[in-house]
């Protein structure tokens, strides 16, 4: 017999929640876009966080794999990532979503102000919703996934091989013209609309 899912019944739920949000988020854009004429998220993804990276983060944190642990010790079983263009629409999107309905913030984390040392930036945001589901948005600019994802690719190579110290220092100092160079394109997209 196939095992249950660990969201048990809640997981048609947490998909409407899911699909809400998008909608919201997409309404958001759109309003932007005919307000100025241009689209401020360049994509977004989202994702419920599949059985089996459930069952592992659950072990990984030693809390066992109940329908609970998943529901309100895992607070990123829904995931939203909003990706922009220009570091203010990064904020701009942030200060909109804490307005779509429902939202109640639980936790943020600002790794754009506050970099990770490894040179890891995004604006993290953990919400609870209508008093039952967590969602984790993840927002952040093209340099910024661009950088997570290639991190992401080498931090899960097998056998990594080189000199790890001198990858990790190329990757920050990669993360930091990346940031400088989102400052540098802000400026340049400010000056164009300059009346
Ligand atoms: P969890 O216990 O995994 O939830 O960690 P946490 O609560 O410390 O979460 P944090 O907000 O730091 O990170 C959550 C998510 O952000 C991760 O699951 C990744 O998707 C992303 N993330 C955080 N740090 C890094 C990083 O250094 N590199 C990359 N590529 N992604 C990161
Ligand atoms: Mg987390």
């Amino acid at each position: 017999m196939a095992q249950e899912s660990i969201y048990g019944e809640h997981l048609p739920r947490m998909e409407a929640l899911r699909d809400r949000l998008i909608e919201g988020i997409n309404e958001i854009r759109k309003r932007e876009k005919a307000v100025r004429g241009e689209d401020p998220v360049e994509h977004c993804l989202s994702r419920i966080k599949g059985e089996e990276s459930m069952r592992e983060k659950c072990r990984r944190k030693g809390i066992p794999e109940t329908t609970e642990s998943a529901l309100t010790e895992i607070r990123d079983g829904i995931g939203i990532r909003v990706v922009c263009a220009f570091l203010k629409d990064v904020f701009y999107l942030r200060d909109e979503i804490k307005k779509l309905p429902g939202f109640a913030v639980v936790e943020e984390k600002d790794y754009i102000r506050y970099a990770k040392k490894n040179g890891y930036r995004s604006y993290h945001m953990i919400a609870r919703f209508d008093d039952q589901y967590y969602v984790e948005f993840q927002l952040r600019t093209i340099s910024m996934d661009v950088w997570a994802a290639l991190e992401h690719q080498i931090k899960y190579k097998k056998n990594l091989a080189g000199n790890l110290d001198l990858i990790s220092s190329e990757l920050k100092r990669c993360a930091d013209e990346l940031a400088s160079t989102d400052l540098s394109m802000q400026t340049i997209r400010d000056m164009l609309w300059e009346e």
